[in-house]
């Protein structure tokens, strides 16, 4: 029988904690109302499957700092953006997306979605995490990739990075280390054509039968690593 993703609820009560948490680092985020659902997601798995927690596709730290606030000082966080913005979209990421980025002096533009390394830096180290347990790798997935440790797993990994190659690339960095059972939240997976092309790509390259699942009220998109 066909499954449609469906509306199972209009509002869902979202507990106060990660409410307060939401109010606090929205200003920092593209997550919008996502984020409640997000946090839900991240806090459920964080606390139930062995394993750091990832981002790649941080901006300004919005979502990261949130992780953090959610889930606490004793486990490890890893952080992956250029700091330099995102790459140019190509045919993969579709029209919509090369007009976004050619459209400089659009208000959604966000200087390509560029964030302050330093500014960054000092935001994620402010937490209260301790820093021995905060990871950031500057530069082009592709390349940082690679320096994730070889004896870590994760529990949590949420790919930000909008355009097919930062996916595929981040599918293709992590996927293998997230534990069984893990999540992988997939923010762009609406929002833009690459994004969803390179989780499809993926998958079926695997050859994997992975859902992609849904949250009842914002949809935010996610996998569990089941294979
Ligand atoms: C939409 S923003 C992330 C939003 C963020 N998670 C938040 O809470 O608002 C996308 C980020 O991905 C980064 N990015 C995209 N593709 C990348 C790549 N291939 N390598 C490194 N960074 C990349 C950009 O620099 C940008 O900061």
């Amino acid at each position: 029988m066909p499954f449609t993703p469906f509306k199972l609820f209009d509002s869902l009560p979202i507990e106060p904690r990660l409410a307060e948490i939401w109010r606090r680092f929205e200003s920092l985020s593209f997550v919008g109302n996502q984020m409640p659902e997000n946090l839900m997601l991240v806090d459920f798995f964080a606390r139930r499957v062995e394993g750091d927690l990832v981002e790649c596709g941080t901006w300004k730290g919005g979502m990261a700092c949130a992780m953090m606030a959610a889930v606490g000082a004793s486990r490890d966080y890893h952080f992956f953006d250029s700091f330099e913005g995102l790459p140019p979209a190509d045919g993969r990421d579709g029209q919509r997306a090369i007009d976004y980025q050619a459209d400089t002096a659009s208000p959604n533009y966000f200087d390509n979605c560029r964030a302050d390394y330093e500014a960054f830096h000092r935001l994620v180290h402010s937490q209260g995490v301790p820093a021995e347990r905060i990871h950031i790798y500057k530069g082009w997935f592709r390349d940082t990739l690679p320096a994730f440790p070889a004896d870590r797993r994760i529990s949590v990994l949420r790919l930000d990075g909008d355009w097919y190659e930062s996916t595929m690339d981040c599918l293709t960095g992590l996927w293998d280390r997230v534990s069984p059972g893990g999540i992988v939240i997939v923010d762009d997976y609406d929002p833009w054509d690459g994004c969803a092309r390179a989780v499809h790509d993926f998958l079926s390259r695997r050859g994997l039968a992975s859902r992609i699942y849904r949250t009842p009220v914002t949809y935010v998109p996610y996998i569990i690593k089941t294979d």
